[in-house]
């Protein structure tokens, strides 16, 4: 038997990502429950929801760091319901996480670079001998570094300790450790968080660049709602691990259930 494949959008092009009928438990916790939704390619898609919602989670199974209980996942067409995190980086999909995990004694440089370590061909012993596969790909990967730096301004702190950056630079060089591997799906799990308005703004600059001009498609988990509604073209809603929105910026703030499970209730104070 076949396993199903993907549905067709009405334009004729299969979503780059569509999760079907998902559930995902943690000792007795249903985190998911049988979520179903698309991402098209190319756009950028907000997912929302109060404290405890799923949202991690899902971006959890998304690369591969968990493997549903039920349901399927569909990627660039292909399903696949268990893909270990190397796969996925291997496959283009990139992530940043919401408790910043970055290496904090070692370079902006080093950082960056780090992103691409599930990415090389080369063997260790190669890289120990010098041999030219390894100081090709090497070379590479510097410069790859050095054009993410450049992309979002971070060549004038290369050499600092990352431990040493104030918390909105960090969380620009997290997101070029993801943004180095040129990845065709970036899941971001709340790039903004902890951030003042300046520094808000700053980032959904550099996400609506990387989207236009590397074409990028984003899934971003973000809770103030401003922000969700100027950067997305498509929202989805979580609350207790299930759908209640899904659909663009204007229809998820008018409709009712979504305002009473999310945006009415549990984060009435981040409503713009
Ligand atoms: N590894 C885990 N073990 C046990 N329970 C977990 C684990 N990860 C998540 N959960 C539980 O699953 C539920 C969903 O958590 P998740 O972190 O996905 O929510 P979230 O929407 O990202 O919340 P937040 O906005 O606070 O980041 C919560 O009840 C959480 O306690
Ligand atoms: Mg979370």
């Amino acid at each position: 038997m076949h396993p199903p494949t993907a549905t067709t959008a009405s334009d004729g092009s299969t979503p780059l990502l569509e999760v079907r009928d998902i559930s995902l438990s943690f000792d007795g916790v249903q985190a998911l429950h049988r979520l179903s939704f698309a991402v098209r390619r190319g756009e950028i898609c907000a997912l929302i929801g109060p404290n405890g919602a799923g949202k991690s989670s899902l971006l959890n199974l998304l690369n591969g760091v968990y493997a549903p209980d039920a349901g399927s996942i569909h990627y660039d067409g292909q399903p696949f319901t268990r893909m270990e995190p190397f796969d996925a980086a291997q496959r283009g999909i990139g992530r940043t996480f919401q408790n910043n995990a970055l290496f904090h004694r070692l370079s902006v440089q080093d950082n960056v670079l780090s992103g691409l370590s599930r990415h090389g061909c080369s063997t260790f012993i190669e890289h120990a001998l010098h041999l030219p596969r390894a100081r090709r790909e090497a070379a590479q990967f510097m410069e790859r570094t050095e054009a993410t730096m450049a992309f979002l301004n971070l060549l004038a702190y290369r050499h600092t300790p990352v431990g040493q950056l104030p918390y909105g630079l960090q969380k620009r060089v997290e997101l070029g450790r993801a943004l180095v591997s040129e990845p065709r799906l970036l899941l971001l799990d709340e790039p903004m968080a902890g951030m003042n308005a300046a520094e808000k703004q700053e980032i959904s600059r550099y996400i609506t660049r990387l989207h236009h001009e590397l074409g990028a498609t984003v899934v971003l988990i973000e809770h103030d709602i401003g922000v969700v509604m100027n950067l997305s073209h498509h929202v989805v809603v979580l609350d207790y691990g299930r759908k209640v929105g899904d659909g663009t910026p204007a229809q998820v703030q008018a409709n009712p259930d979504v305002i009473a499970a999310y945006l009415g209730l549990a984060h009435a104070e981040t409503l713009p």
